[in-house]
């Protein structure tokens, strides 16, 4: 069943089993916000909620299917009258009916024999069917259901004129190998297309969607982030670059807007995105050592996969400098700026980067400057476009975060007042706006860390950030005992680096 020309739906369930995430809870304006996002990106079916469950879930559904979307709108419902008819009141396009079908869950929960199951199943498929609606039917535990009950439940739900069959891999405790043999045997029993839904329990949510694709299944149930119960659900932007570029599969998302997406839902919960995530992780494209980066300068896919490229996913490539640079890096950041190192300069410089990297600091492409200018005898030549003059910012808690501040751009004083959702926000809008004015051209700030590299209210802090002009990316840092000053300086610090030629 891996035939390459197949199209795999995506189904998300980000706003669904992503918001049962323990300790999410999405506003309105935030769902409708996702539910946009997933549109634009191309997945064909947003499960947007469980309408019975409040009556402000019910009025969220029913805006997101008022919102005109190209993606298909899904509402769960237990197979129960009162659920279906609470997402037939909202306009879904789709109603996603599910009961527990494994011996554990109905003999701890409902209390419904098999029989029972199959009969209930069979009459609310009818129920969604005679209504109009399209109907995806799920056994609820599949992987942990006696199989030959399975196998007649998902027949008869089939009979009752389901349009698609579920299959969840609900406490995720299922393998590639077992998965490919299960959904095997559920294909070759019906006719109607399978879906798959897996939780990460065991790290395996990914490879199980593959495998369950591999032996059949048309559709994947994803959310973005892996966001979901427990551990969460198969991650949308790992699967979805899984079938594109291992199996060569066809899929509706457009790849570019992937890293974009992440970072959405990155903001919007709270949870950040490891470092180390595949796709979109900060390191997903990042090279440190010699070796890698000597490489990956000459041809990319030397030690990257090649079939899968940051511009694919919207992401960027990075060649981090640390403890296990080489020269080439070095010498192609600094020839970006017009700066040429002899070779005595450049290993003198090299060691300096090596050391810095060694006692455990990040290295900034403002360090390497500084250091190259050290070395090269050049301090002079690092004019400062922008120069801060003063700086204020009030807070509290019965008032709106606001900064004034006053600098020096291209010798013009220049000042701005800003508010902000903080006083880091509020600060680093009004730099953002002095600069605006002058300089040609959008200066984005794309990165942005803080860290206390000190212990104790009075800690320093240390503030990393990465901006980017047209092509140009430049990492700096600022550290200060205020957290305030610190982010205007390494946004300071950044930009009149940036603006070096
Ligand atoms: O994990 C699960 O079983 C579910 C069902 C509602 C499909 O989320
Ligand atoms: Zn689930």
């Amino acid at each position: 069943m891996h035939e390459k020309n197949r199209t795999i739906e995506i189904f998300d369930t980000t706003l669904r089993d992503g918001e049962q995430t323990p300790g999410i809870s999405f506003t309105t304006e935030q769902k409708r916000t996702i539910a946009r996002q997933l549109d634009a990106l191309g997945v064909d079916i947003i499960e947007a909620g469980t309408p019975i469950t409040s009556k402000e879930e019910k009025e969220v559904v029913q805006l997101i299917c008022d919102e005109g979307l190209s993606a298909k709108i899904c509402g769960l419902a237990r197979i129960l009258t009162q659920d279906i008819d609470a997402c037939v009141d909202c306009g879904v396009d789709m109603i996603h009916i599910f009961v527990p079908s494994s011996e554990i869950q109905r003999e701890h929960t409902t209390k419904m024999s098999e029989a029972k199951v199959k009969e209930q199943a069979y009459k609310m498929t009818r129920y969604v069917k005679e209504r109009g609606f399209m109907c995806m039917f799920s056994a609820m535990d599949a992987t942990r259901t006696r199989l030959e009950f399975l196998i007649d439940l998902y027949k008869t739900a089939e009979e009752g004129g389901a349009d698609i069959l579920n299959v969840p891999d609900t406490v995720g405790i299922s393998e590639p190998f077992a998965m490919y043999e299960l959904v095997g045997e559920i294909y070759r029993a019906v006719k109607v297309p399978i879906s798959i839904h897996c939780h990460n329990d065991f790290g395996l949510a990914v490879a199980n969607s593959l495998a369950a694709v591999k032996a059949g299944a048309s559709e994947v149930q994803v959310s973005v982030n892996g966001i979901g119960e427990r551990a969460g659900n198969a991650d949308l932007v790992e699967t979805v670059m899984s079938l594109n570029a291992i199996y060569g599969l066809k899929t509706n998302i457009k790849t570019e807007r992937l890293f974009e997406m992440a970072k959405l839902i990155e903001r919007i919960t709270g949870i950040p995105i490891p470092v180390t995530k595949p796709v979109v992780g900060d390191n997903a494209f990042s090279h440190e050592s010699g070796i890698h980066t000597h490489g990956v300068i000459v041809r990319t896919d030397t030690f990257e996969p090649g079939i899968m490229t940051p511009e694919m996913v919207g992401h960027r490539r990075r060649i981090v400098l640390g403890k296990h640079t080489g020269k080439h890096s070095v010498e192609k950041k600094l020839s970006e700026i017009g700066m040429s190192p002899s070779k005595e300069e450049l290993e003198e410089i090299l060691e300096r980067i090596k050391e810095l990297g060694a006692s455990g600091k990040r290295v900034t492409d403002d360090d390497l400057f500084s250091i190259a200018e050290v070395v090269m005898g050049e301090i002079a030549r690092h004019e400062r476009i922008v120069v801060l003059k003063e700086l204020s910012v009030m807070t509290g808690n019965n008032l709106i975060p606001t900064a004034s501040l006053k600098a020096v751009v291209r010798g013009k004083e220049c000042t701005s007042a800003q508010m902000g959702l903080g006083p880091v926000d509020a600060a680093l809008k009004a730099i953002q706006q002095v600069i605006g004015g002058e300089i040609d051209g959008d200066i984005e700030l794309k990165d942005f860390r803080i860290e206390a590299i000190t212990g104790g209210s009075d800690a320093l802090a240390e503030v990393i950030v990465g901006v980017k002009k047209g092509d140009r990316f430049v990492t700096a840092r600022g550290v200060r005992e205020d957290i305030v000053m610190a982010s205007v300086e390494a946004f300071i610090n950044a930009v009149n680096r940036l603006m070096q030629r």
